[in-house]
């Protein structure tokens, strides 16, 4: 089966079901300051999920397109990805248990036919500490429904993956796990969530890959946890009724709602019983067409492949979201997929200048279910041509370093350290293996017939590994804080913020002009951030004069109000629409309109905001500057009104 038929049947499915069908929200998280990309289904849904009526109802189903920044350096293997689309289904408030696991349940053995035998589920074991009860509920549906499939469905205690490891399968169909496995919120376990923040037990299906056998190093035992390749994780009803509390506990939320998510090539990959999810036809066409344009074999060159193919989709997908390559913070991570994509075609013999070709692919593959990148093919494969043009002439520049430094090494004192190895990494996407290749071989040309003995590789692989652990905790580190600035005390500070922001923008528009349309936009508790289309600079005098007009649509206190509209409306009203973002058929727009109903601002927005912009106090620009060309940026805080 084809991606294509596995999501049309998905969310046909669902749609029996009384679901509405929403189109994929952008990888830029319109409203969620706690991460860079969407990285889950259920993080644009979060505002419905704790209890805003959603516009199109209670019942919702979706593909989403997901990033996972985290996961760039384990592309390789038969199962990372760093883009993906996940399957979601939601009930906000609706239906639960009883008819989530029967329904997904029925889509994979009925619709997609996997033979029952091989699913295996796990269910929540329950967490004491903080009085969240055992799921035996839901073990008992599974039970049941193995049951009608002629299948005796024996459950087991499991706990931990530690404990997996030592008591493998014992014959067990659903597996009870504790909150490390089976309880889903953004921030992980409930111990790492901060307060306000929801998540609940979850139940997960798991397929089995029979002819894959365990892999010991992995512990002595395979079980539906187990990292071995055995099983692999295809679909997850995370049961979302709980919050957690400022005193550390936890609540229930005001509705029971189901956050379901799949991912749709390992969908595939189970369907197809193969555990190598490039196999599924939209990676395996770009491999294709990299096969004939290197003349080398996938089978061969498996990772190198691997890591163009994920990157080059990646890539294709930030594109079409308007994250084009830069040195910023989103823009720095489709630098990264496209000089390491360039890095390993290299490996694989690819022609140069051949990324942009291959992009087309890529389009043409998801082009119909993501318009998008339809709509924007052209800038998609400039922008990845000009970006391997450009990162070739650093490569020769890199390539001329790791030259100098093998030359003063030439006698044989290997000064070349593993932390020059990681700054070459950093700065030119050299991999540490590669590196070292051509280090070796420097050395070799240079008559040092040797190369580099294996002992002095051991220990330039250690300090390089040293250092990449070093930068991985200090961006978990960064990335820990922004959570927690983001959500800890986002409430009020936050809210107020985007307000401002909704200001700013209209004022921005009345003084420079109607062609000033957002382009991006960053809110913390401390300030605020807009990125707009204007070609020159913003004059000290106009910046003052949209700081006075921002100010005095403070004083005048105007109302927030939303109002829930189809599309066509929205639009005919003139909304600001935000850049990159994609909307169903109704929408939600928020006003700002003073007693007589003069209208100030107008955009397309889901919340939250402040009541009456008289909440927001005193307003300041701190700067203006260029981020891009024809992009000017601008960072405005609200000084304390108490
Ligand atoms: N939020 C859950 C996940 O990402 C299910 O959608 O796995």
């Amino acid at each position: 089966m084809t991606i294509e038929e596995i999501r049309t049947k998905y969310l046909a499915f669902f749609e029996s079901k009384g679901h509405k069908i929403i189109s994929s929200a952008s990888l830029v998280p319109d409203q969620d300051p706690t991460t860079l990309f969407t990285g889950s289904g259920m993080q644009p849904m979060i505002r419905y999920l704790l209890g805003q009526p959603h516009p199109m109802g209670k019942r919702i189903a979706d593909s989403q397109k997901c990033f996972r920044a985290d996961d760039i350096d384990e592309v390789g293997d038969n199962r990372h990805t760093t883009f993906f689309e996940m399957l979601g289904n939601w009930s906000l408030g609706d239906y639960f248990k009883e008819e989530q696991l029967p329904w997904i349940f029925e889509f994979l053995t009925n619709e997609l036919k996997l033979d029952p035998k091989k699913v295996y589920v796990t269910v929540f074991a329950g967490d004491e500490k903080n009085r969240i009860p055992k799921d035996t509920q839901s073990a008992g549906i599974w039970k049941k429904l193995f049951a009608e499939k002629g299948i005796d469905a024996k459950d087991i205690e499991i706990g931990t993956e530690e404990n997996g490891a030592k008591t493998g399968m014992q014959g067990g169909r659903i597996f009870y796990y504790g909150a490390k496995k089976n309880w889903w919120s953004r921030a992980g376990a409930p111990e790492n969530m901060p307060a306000g923040e929801p998540g609940g037990p979850d139940s997960e299906m798991f397929y089995e890959f029979a002819d894959i056998e365990h892999n010991k190093e992995f512990g002595e035992h395979c079980h539906p946890n187990c990292d071995c390749g055995r099983f692999l994780e295809i679909a997850n009803s995370v049961f979302m009724e709980y919050r957690k509390k400022e005193d550390g506990g936890f609540e229930k939320l005001s509705q029971q709602n189901v956050d379901f998510g799949g991912g749709l090539e390992r969908m595939a990959a189970a369907v197809n019983d193969s555990a190598d999810v490039f196999t599924a036809d939209t990676l395996a066409l770009i491999i294709a067409d990299m096969e004939k344009l290197s003349g080398n074999s996938y089978a061969e060159f498996q990772k190198e492949f691997r890591v163009v193919a994920d990157h080059l989709r990646g890539a294709v997908f930030m594109i079409g979201d308007a994250v084009t390559p830069s040195n910023t913070e989103r823009g720095y991570f489709t630098r990264r997929l496209l000089r390491r994509a360039v890095r390993y075609a290299d490996a694989i013999g690819l022609p140069a200048g051949k990324l942009a070709q291959l992009a087309k692919r890529v389009i043409m593959s998801y082009g119909q279910a993501y318009p998008e990148l339809a709509r924007n093919a052209d800038f998609i494969q400039s922008a990845i041509g000009q970006e391997e043009e450009r990162f070739r002439k650093t490569l020769e520049k890199g390539l001329g370093e790791l030259k100098k430094i093998a030359t003063a090494n030439a006698r044989g004192a290997f000064g070349f350290s593993g932390d020059a190895l990681f700054d070459l990494y950093q700065t030119y996407g050299f991999p540490m293996e590669l590196s070292i290749e051509i280090v070796a071989n420097l050395y070799k040309e240079q008559g040092n017939t040797a190369g580099i003995p294996e002992d002095v590789r051991k220990e330039f692989a250690k300090a390089f590994t040293a250092q990449m652990k070093k930068h991985q905790e200090l961006s978990r580190t960064a990335a820990a804080g922004r959570f927690k600035g983001g959500l800890a005390d986002a409430s009020v500070e936050t809210t107020r913020l985007h307000t401002a922001h909704h200001l700013l923008l209209a004022a921005l528009r009345s003084v420079l002009g109607d062609h000033v349309h957002q382009r991006g936009s960053n809110i913390t508790a401390e300030r605020l951030r807009i990125d707009f289309a204007h070609s020159q600079k913003v004059t000290p005098e106009e910046l003052q004069k949209i700081e006075a007009l921002v100010k005095e649509k403070i004083a005048e206190n105007l109302d927030m109000v939303r109002l829930e509209l189809p599309l066509k409306e929205a639009m005919v009203m003139g909304a600001e629409m935000e850049f990159g973002v994609k909307y169903g058929d109704m929408v939600s727009v928020y006003v700002a309109k003073d007693k007589q109903g003069n209208i100030f601002s107008k955009e397309f927005c889901g919340g939250p905001h402040a009541k009456g912009t008289g909440e927001l106090g005193a307003f300041k620009i701190l700067k203006e500057e260029a981020v891009a060309s024809g992009v000017r940026r601008i960072r405005a805080v609200l000084g304390d009104n108490k």
